[in-house]
């Protein structure tokens, strides 16, 4: 695995061909005075949107408990349904996670210990990984708890999946060094934590006290998830940009 970001003939930037830029300097001056008829992107946008629909819709409870509860919340002015989404929306997460770690166990099988920034090991990774899964397993029960269908792909869920998929895509880039890698998983840690406590506050809404606890303690361990990756992020950068030793960084 590629852990350091090298010197070298990146020639993206302006300043790297002069005689171009001028050119290219010209032609955007030559736009601001002479405006042409371009596509207007936000007319185009506003016309998409006022023929879509939605991104999905959250099917009706299975079954009879389901429904009883649905109805018993409508008379409260509540809607289940949104509460459905929702766990929807973080059980997609979750099982991106797992695969966002078990990305990052495939980037570690080739890796030097001796460079990976301290506490970092499969075993650590893994453990995270098996909690994502674990954390899966729970909002898939809550959500049939509730007598929703576990395996319903909810608007929130795929919206979810479509956000993960950059996330899962810089972690499965053979190019990606470990602090990009361990960037893309603070990114996905940053929101599981703010899902989860959105998530405790909707399940309270709805009196779920169990359902409050369990979360309490998936939000327990996600807080725990954005340290330890924030750690080993902080440590990598430390030894990449200031060529400190692995060895002797603060945990
Ligand atoms: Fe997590």
């Amino acid at each position: 695995m590629q852990d350091k970001i090298p010197l070298g003939l990146n020639r993206t930037g302006l300043k790297a061909s002069p005689l171009i830029a001028k050119d290219l300097l010209e032609v955007m001056d030559l736009q601001d005075s002479t405006p042409m008829p371009a596509i207007d992107a936000t007319a185009l946008r506003l016309a998409y949107r006022e023929q879509a629909e939605t991104v999905g819709s959250v099917p009706p409870p299975t079954n009879l408990k389901g429904m009883l509860g649905a109805t018993k919340e409508a008379v409260m002015g509540h809607k289940l349904h949104v509460f459905l989404d929702k766990l929807g929306e973080r059980a997609a997460f979750e099982r991106t996670g797992v695969r966002l770690y078990d990305a990052m166990l495939t980037k570690l099988k080739d890796a030097d210990p001796d460079l990976l920034p301290p506490g970092l090991s499969p075993a650590a990774v893994r453990e995270i990984r098996d909690d994502e899964a674990t954390h899966f397993a729970l909002v898939a029960d809550a959500i049939e708890r509730l007598g929703g269908d576990a395996t319903t792909q909810t608007p929130c869920a795929d919206v979810a999946g479509v956000q993960g998929q950059g996330l899962t895509q810089v972690m499965n880039d053979p190019r990606t060094t470990t602090s990009q890698a361990l960037n893309t998983l603070l990114a996905a840690e940053l929101i599981d934590v703010a899902s989860w406590e959105l998530l405790i506050e909707l399940a309270d809404g709805f009196g779920q006290d169990e359902m409050v606890s369990q979360f309490n303690h998936a939000l327990a361990r996600e807080l725990e998830h954005e340290q330890r990756v924030r750690g080993w992020l902080s440590s990598a950068l430390a030894q990449n940009a200031l060529g400190r030793d692995a060895g002797t960084m603060p945990q």
